[in-house]
């Protein structure tokens, strides 16, 4: 997904010269640590704030000329998820530190993030100071589930949820989706077929157009050629614009308003990006419903199985399906790098591969296409991407606001309004919740561990706004890992060239991941 990371993935935290908190005081005076005070009861966090708790000012966190040098001098954009690490080791589970204009609290530990989580409220904020919301202002477009607030967001979101979340409705979509996977065969296939080796370069190119086909059949029930030899140049247009967009948001929050009048490029090419990929939604969005009012007008019966589709009947003005659109397609084209890390890692370690096979071959029994059914019987299947999502979360970094009141957080007031950023990439790589973080271990999901807080590891977020494509994202990935893994067995093409990732928005690799395809 897209946007939410907007605040969030002011991730970093920036450091230079450490203080001494007041917080390490304040644990020992209270003997327990203050996140430890959880969860946290409503009525408590009113009286516990008007007794012992410490302010913004007395959070640790670097200094301004510190957060320049990490960001410009030590590649700090494209390491956001590291100065999680960094920022945890150097100022403890909470500090605080500006992104250019905007002063945003960290939170790198599961019982905070849980707090923080749980006083969220009935329309929760992701981040209310988003260029993502200028640009709409600006051009004079809808909102879409991503940016929208308050009621209109709870409206869209309830009217998306009845299409997107309930398990009935999503399996539905696994038609469509394996027939995407059967092209995306035939597009490795081929791709393969340049090579001696077998070698398909760059996989996430080529998985970043599964995601884009994946979602339009979801959305459109059509396919836009993204698998064909030669793909359509407005596919290609439309992926640029999206690795545009994304890295011109981080730059475009670093630069203060003011400051954007003199450097006008990284905006206006924002604004840009954001016009072509609302212009590409709409090209399709007006095709299909072309299509609808000429078989209305020739008496016919529409059935359909898509979202645009959905939401025209669902009284939405034009304008609305177009931001909304524009926005599931972008969510839904991204995430997808979910399968080049999957199969990246499975390379890497194939004892696990193979006993993924195993089991694809004992549910499957010889059948070639998997349903959705079938992958809810492959617990090994789930734990390789649960796994993955531990490793890479696709959103190394989310953010909350809460807007109408002050919260309480760790043994700190938070005033309202703070964007706060929750750093799940420290959560998820923290050595005491998974021993040995960095190392690919899908087992560890295969037991119930009591001991390991829900909060550690939440790729597709929490509660009520959390992602509304996680079902149709986790049956598109095993879909294609289960047939992917059946027709090839998958090696790494340079044995130990390590692949790591990088912050551009959300989490991607850091460098081409070339793969062996293997007849099976
Ligand atoms: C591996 C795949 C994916 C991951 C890891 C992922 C992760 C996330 C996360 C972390 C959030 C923010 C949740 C929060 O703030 O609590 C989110 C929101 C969202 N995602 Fe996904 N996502 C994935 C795939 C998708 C897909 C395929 C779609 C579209 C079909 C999608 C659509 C959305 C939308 C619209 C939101 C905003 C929801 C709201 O604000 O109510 N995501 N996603």
């Amino acid at each position: 997904m897209g946007s939410q990371n907007k605040g969030g993935l002011l991730s970093g935290g920036l450091y230079e010269g450490t203080r001494v908190s007041k917080c390490v005081f304040y644990r020992v005076r209270m003997g327990v640590p203050p996140f430890l005070l959880t969860p946290l009861q409503p009525d408590l966090v009113h009286s516990d704030m008007s007794k012992e708790a410490l302010t913004l000012a007395d959070m640790p966190g670097p200094s301004l000329p510190g957060f320049i040098y990490d960001l410009f001098c030590r590649k700090g954009m494209s390491r956001l998820h590291e100065l999680q690490l960094e920022g945890k080791a150097k100022y403890g589970p909470m500090w605080k530190a500006s992104f250019g204009p905007i002063l945003t609290v960290h939170v790198a530990e599961p019982t905070l993030i849980e707090q923080v989580l749980r006083q969220e409220g009935q329309h929760p904020i992701r981040s209310d100071l988003s260029s993502w919301k200028d640009y709409r202002l600006s051009r004079g477009h809808a909102y879409g589930l991503l940016t929208a607030e308050g009621e209109e967001w709870q409206s869209i979101r309830s009217m998306l949820a009845k299409h997107m979340l309930r398990p009935k409705e999503v399996e539905a979509y696994g038609d469509t989706l394996n027939s995407v996977v059967t092209d995306l065969i035939g597009r490795l296939e081929h791709q393969r077929g340049q090579s001696d080796r077998k070698v398909v370069a760059d996989v996430a190119h080529e998985f970043y157009k599964f995601g884009l086909e994946g979602i339009s059949s979801v959305l459109f029930e059509s396919r836009i050629g993204c698998l064909q030899v030669t793909v359509p140049r407005e596919t290609e247009e439309f992926i640029q614009a999206i690795n545009t967009m994304f890295v011109m948001t981080l730059v475009t929050m670093a630069i203060p308003k003011w400051l954007q009048c003199v450097i006008r490029k990284p905006w206006t090419k924002f604004c840009q990006s954001w016009d072509s990929m609302f212009a590409f939604a709409k090209k399709h969005i007006d095709q299909r419903m072309k299509e609808i009012e000429d078989k209305l007008s020739r008496g016919e019966t529409i059935e359909g199985k898509y979202l645009t589709y959905f939401l025209s009947k669902e009284n939405l003005s034009m304008k609305s399906i177009y931001g909304n659109i524009t926005e599931l397609l972008l969510a839904g084209v991204d995430t997808v790098s979910t399968l080049s890390w999957s199969l990246y890692e499975l390379s890497r370690h194939p004892e696990v591969q193979s006993r993924l096979y195993q089991e694809i071959q004992e549910v499957l029994q010889g059948r070639a296409l998997p349903s959705a059914a079938d992958v809810g019987r492959m617990p090994l299947m789930k734990a390789v991407v649960k796994e993955v999502l531990r490793l890479y979360p696709v959103i190394p970094g989310n953010a909350r606001v809460v807007a109408d009141k002050d919260i309480l957080v760790g043994g700190y007031v938070i005033p309202k309004k703070t964007l706060i950023t929750l750093c799940h990439y420290a959560t998820s790589r923290d050595p005491e919740v998974f021993p040995e973080p960095d190392s690919f271990q899908p087992e560890r999901w295969l037991t119930r561990d009591e001991s390991r807080h829900p909060y550690a590891s939440i790729p597709f977020g929490f509660g009520k706004r959390s992602c509304i494509g996680r079902r149709i994202a986790e049956l598109e990935v095993y879909l294609a890992l289960a047939r992917i893994l059946c027709r090839f067995e998958v090696k790494p093409d340079t044995e130990g060239c390590v692949v790591r990732p990088m912050t551009r928005t959300l989490l991607v690799p850091d460098r081409q991941i070339d793969l062996q395809f293997t007849d099976r």
